[in-house]
């Protein structure tokens, strides 16, 4: 075989969400390519998150989350969630928000969206943990063309994945 896993999930191409969640009153979301449905009935949803990210710490001490579909009209929000770090600043800062009851920012801009509770966090050793979530809410307004990362050009990553914590 002569390609690598870069070159085959290029031509995948999947689309990209952005998950929010808070724990304490410290607001955290980033840009996510790992997420998926992952059972119809009861209805689950699954993303991993990077152990480098602002979002993973947040994500270890709160149960529930927004996954933000994003619309090939989303680029620069896409650009932001995914290159600014809440390690460094508040990135809902500006931006249009509601607030759940839980305290989960859920942005104006992207209407598409599940409300989803945490089943468990799975940590295989690898550098992103898998959250599984059962599904309580779903907000949307009809079809929608999904954003890929092919649209976003290239993007540093506010966390690269090899600066997590702790190395196995
Ligand atoms: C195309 C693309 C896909 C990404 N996919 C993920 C992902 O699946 N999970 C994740 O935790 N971070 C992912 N990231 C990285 C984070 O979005 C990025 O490091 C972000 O700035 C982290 O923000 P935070 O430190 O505020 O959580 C991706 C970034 C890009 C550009």
């Amino acid at each position: 075989m002569s390609t690598s896993i870069d070159d085959l999930m290029a031509s995948v191409d999947a689309p990209l969400i952005v998950v929010t969640t808070s724990a304490e009153g410290e607001r955290a979301g980033c840009l996510v390519g790992f997420h998926s449905q992952a059972s119809i009935d009861p209805q689950r949803y699954c993303f991993w998150l990077s152990k480098a990210n602002h979002t993973y710490r947040v994500a270890l001490r709160s149960d529930r989350f927004a996954v933000h579909f994003l619309t090939s009209a989303d680029r620069d929000l896409a650009r932001h969630f995914g290159a600014v770090s809440g390690s460094d600043t508040d990135k809902f800062s500006g931006l249009d928000l509601t607030v759940t009851e839980e305290g989960v920012p859920l942005l104006a801009d992207l209407p598409n969206r599940l409300l989803v509770d945490r089943v468990t966090m799975l940590d295989d050793g690898g550098d992103h943990a898998c959250l599984t979530a059962r599904v309580v809410a779903v907000g949307g307004e009809g079809n929608f063309t999904a954003l890929r990362p092919s649209q976003l050009g290239n993007l540093t990553p506010g966390h690269g994945s090899e600066e997590r914590a702790i190395h196995p």
